[in-house]
């Protein structure tokens, strides 16, 4: 008996020190000069972000991350997201671990380890594209993005940032579509010397009909660019060219951003399936919710759909035409999100192509070792994937 408590015992602390060591907790600064300038999260609160120092060789060398968290698209929404860590920095815990692409460990992050790495929260609902000067008295609704991205990216730069030999903007989710949208901002905003590239993890989100044939994504984030006033804020080269809420695509405003760009994406994003492809309003009776919980429980049809999307997703991407600066990283996995955590980001079971984990590839393409553009084959041919599986009862709304 007692044996076997100490043997129980052993398990737990080793289990403890594994996720100590692979993640560090970091404090949050709230940017408290940002609410003059009206640069607030949804409830006026000032925005935040989560600093740990770089040291060595990282020293001047940042990683900015942006936080994801879908979005708000009306009034309503937005009201329920005020009384929440994402929409007030007065809801949010004051200790973040950081862990995969912010990991403070060699063994775990090879490249960026020993970087500054800084974890921006997410407060404002529209991927820091949001600038409406009016509050309305009645909601007290702040819509201010993409003030918060640019008062959080100058503390930053009186911080240290301005002298930074490298620089790498990531984010992932609704974080990976600021990514996108701000590239060519942040690399405007840093010296001309330093060199910038931005990754997106899960941000590629495609305009594409949902099963019931509805434009039902296109709709949605046509509202949350109404909402914001995030017109403005969009990349200009695509704003230009056609309907600017089109813009909050990648597909239409990423053809048009110059600085080096990497995209990593499952080409089966879970969110995509979940909330373009099958949303509940698109399948009243629920019969995709167990496909959607767990890939291996898709029917020979729903799969069949999948196929189909994840060729849609595919010739989207291409549809951007080439760069030789661009990264690609399109595993045919059922996930959303995969640079965070260790287990998808850099060990030895995590997702690889062409042999390479992702953490290889994000480094070797920002250091100029090698160039990556990879995709590969339909499910299940993928046997390096970690494949989500969500609890069949839990079905978020958008
Ligand atoms: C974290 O930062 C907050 C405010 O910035 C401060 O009040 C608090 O003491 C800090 N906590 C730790 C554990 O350092
Ligand atoms: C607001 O958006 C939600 C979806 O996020 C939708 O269910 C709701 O009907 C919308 N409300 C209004 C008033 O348009
Ligand atoms: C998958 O299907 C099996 C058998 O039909 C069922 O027992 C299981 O609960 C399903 N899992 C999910 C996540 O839906
Ligand atoms: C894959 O990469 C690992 C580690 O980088 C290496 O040891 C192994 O030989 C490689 N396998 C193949 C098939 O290239």
């Amino acid at each position: 008996m007692r044996g076997r408590l100490l043997q129980w015992l052993h398990i737990m602390m080793y289990a403890a020190i594994l996720v100590r060591i692979e993640s560090v907790y970091v404090n949050i600064t709230y940017v408290q000069d940002a609410v003059a300038k009206g640069a607030v999260c949804l409830d006026g609160s000032p925005p935040a972000y989560h600093f740990d120092s770089g040291y060595g060789t990282g020293v001047n060398s940042w990683l900015i991350q942006l936080e994801g968290g879908g979005w708000c698209n009306n009034v309503t929404s937005c009201l329920a997201r005020k009384g929440n860590r994402l929409g007030s920095s007065k809801k949010m815990v004051k200790l973040l671990p950081f862990s995969g692409l912010l990991g403070n460990k060699a063994g775990f992050n090879p490249d960026f380890y020993n970087w500054n790495r800084v974890k921006v929260r997410y407060c404002d609902g529209s991927s820091f594209t949001g600038d409406v000067e009016a509050v309305n008295p009645a909601t007290g609704l702040h819509y201010r993005g993409a003030r918060v991205f640019l008062a959080v990216v100058k503390d930053l730069l009186a911080k240290g940032l301005k002298s930074a030999e490298n620089a790498m903007l990531s984010g992932c989710s609704a974080g990976g579509l600021a990514v996108i949208l701000h590239c060519d901002n942040f690399k405007n905003l840093l010296p001309i010397g330093t060199k910038v590239k931005c990754l997106s993890d899960a941000g590629f989100f495609i305009n594409t009909k949902d099963v019931s044939g509805a434009q039902h994504i296109e709709a949605y984030f046509n509202d949350i660019v109404t909402t914001h006033g995030s017109a403005k804020n969009l990349p200009p080269s695509c704003a230009l060219r056609m309907k600017p809420s089109l813009c909050f695509f990648p597909q239409y405003s990423a053809r048009g951003i110059r600085t080096p760009l990497f995209l990593l994406n499952a080409a089966y994003d879970s969110w995509q399936i979940k909330n373009i492809l099958a949303p509940a309003v698109a399948d009243p009776r629920g019969l995709w919710h167990g496909c959607e919980a767990n890939i291996h429980n898709c029917s020979s049809i729903q799969l069949k759909i999948m196929q189909a999307f994840r060729s849609e997703f595919i010739g989207t991407i291409n549809g951007l035409g080439l760069s030789i600066s661009r990264g690609l990283f399109i595993n045919s996995c059922y996930a959303h999100c995969q640079t965070e955590m260790q287990e998808t980001w850099f060990r030895s079971d995590s997702p690889k192509l062409n042999n390479k984990t992702i953490a290889k590839a994000v480094g070797d393409w920002f250091y100029d070792r090698s160039p990556f553009q990879r995709g590969d084959c339909p499910y299940p041919c993928d046997r390096t994937c970690h494949n989500r599986v969500f609890d069949p009862q839990e079905h978020p709304l958008i």
